[in-house]
């Protein structure tokens, strides 16, 4: 067995598994990175970069504090990887913007705001004439707006090119082109990671595969799992079970010095985003489609009709990009943050949907921390592998376990 010479191998280049990998390094921890291709070239770069918890929440809980802490967290992140690097993020605190069509859109903003107030969170309330001050080239039917000032945005493709030459800078063993495809366990522990350039043995493991995290296989040398002890079947138990789900972006040409919008603009199904290199991204599709990442002729039309929805002015602005992205999600919607709940020193980070790149300096951080202390920090424990087994349990005793879908997405 070659060994890697790491505490730790974390396994996948995304955001995820570079902050990870990066927080390890920052904390004296050996680490090799395995990546099966390049680095952020999958979900994390397809990514439309908002840091945006308050305007999809209908009620505060663990997850809505989580994302909270780590938007909060954005600006000592960015000035971070600003002084590791020199590298821009490019973090945008203009604010969001979330719009009102319709009687139904005005009474929603009206308990959003009510409760979101009510939480001490900065949230404000704009009419017609209010919100077309602010943004001149919205549609004439839009009714009003909520505006979140504290809803940002940054250029993900900039985090992962920063998070690549920091994790590098910090001494971490990138390899790139580098597939991972089993994970070995002995006496119940891991042990080390069989990769296309051989097997690598290390003290821990971080999963971070995003889309894929469930195709890795896990070799084990424990018996059958006895139907008594259900829990110990390590393919079945320990794995969560990580789904891709397909979102397709436009990326437009605004005019010269001319931005058609400067917020981040959520109208109906959808959202806009404007870039400070002139880029304006519109998104998104919601689909099941296995793990293809094409651009589909219903997936531009819904999305050039959202965005002329939002911004009529955007049907005359060039089309300069498409390209779609593969979100990892959990079957519960939340994010798999923690120690595998049946094998020694294997830990995930993955799961992380819709908010991976808003998720990304906690997720780095605490995944870090739990994995160098052994013990969970608080604000994980929701997000626990472990919460599967029950679910599991359930199916093996031939009773439905049914996800509980409690977030309304864009
Ligand atoms: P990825 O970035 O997909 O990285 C996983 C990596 O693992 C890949 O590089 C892959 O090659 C590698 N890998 C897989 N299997 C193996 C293996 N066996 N061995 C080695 N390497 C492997 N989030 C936000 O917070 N804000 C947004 O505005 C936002 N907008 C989005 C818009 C779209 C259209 C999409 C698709 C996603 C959006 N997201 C957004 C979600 C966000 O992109 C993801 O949650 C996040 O990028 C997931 O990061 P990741 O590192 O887990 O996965
Ligand atoms: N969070 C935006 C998206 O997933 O499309």
């Amino acid at each position: 067995m070659e060994g890697s010479g790491a505490d730790v191998v974390v396994v996948g280049g995304g955001v995820a598994g570079l902050s990870v990998a990066r927080e390890l390094a920052r904390r004296g921890t050996r680490t090799t990175l395995v990546e099966r291709a390049r680095l952020g070239a999958e979900a994390s770069w397809a990514a439309a970069g908002m840091l945006a918890p308050q305007v999809e929440a209908d009620a505060r809980d663990d997850f809505f504090n989580f994302a909270c802490s780590s938007r909060d967290a954005y600006p000592a992140f960015a000035d971070a990887l600003r002084e590791e690097t020199g590298v821009d993020i490019e973090l945008d605190c203009t604010g969001t913007l979330r719009l009102a069509f319709t009687e139904d859109d005005e009474r929603e903003h009206a308990r959003r705001f009510e409760w979101q107030r009510g939480a001490g969170l900065l949230v404000e309330q704009l009419d017609a004439a209010e919100t077309r001050a602010l943004e001149p080239a919205l549609s004439a039917r839009v009714r009003g707006a909520l505006r979140f000032p504290r809803e940002w945005q940054v250029e993900n493709r900039r985090l992962c090119d920063a998070l690549a030459r920091a994790c590098r800078l910090a001494g971490v063993r990138v390899l790139e082109e580098t597939e991972a495809r089993s994970l070995n366990v002995r006496g119940g522990r891991f042990v080390s990671v069989e990769t296309s350039r051989g097997t690598f043995g290390a003290g821990a493991v971080v999963v971070a595969c995003g889309a894929w995290s469930s195709l890795l296989t896990i070799e084990t040398d424990a018996a059958p799992p006895s139907p008594l002890a259900p829990v110990l079947d390590a393919n079945v138990e320990h794995s969560p079970r990580i789904e891709p789900v397909r979102g397709q972006i436009l990326c437009y040409a605004m005019r010269e010095n001319e931005p058609l919008v400067r917020h981040v603009v959520y109208g109906a199904g959808g959202y806009v985003v404007p870039r400070r290199d002139g880029r304006l991204l519109a998104g998104t599709t919601t689909e099941r489609a296995g793990f293809d990442k094409s651009v589909t002729e219903e997936g531009r039309r819904a999305i050039r009709l959202c965005a002329e929805g939002i911004a009529p002015a955007s049907a005359d602005l060039k089309i300069t990009g498409e390209w779609a992205g593969l979100r990892p999600r959990a079957e519960d919607d939340l994010p798999v943050l923690g120690a595998s709940a049946g094998i020694e020193n294997l830990f995930y980070a993955t799961g992380h949907y819709r908010n991976g790149i808003l998720l990304a300096p906690l997720t780095g951080a605490l995944v870090a921390e739990m994995v160098m202390s052994g013990a969970t920090p608080a604000p994980l424990a929701p997000f626990s592998p472990a919460r599967f087994i029950a679910a599991r349990r359930a199916e093996s005793e031939g009773s439905c376990f049914t996800p509980k879908l409690h977030r309304k997405n864009f």
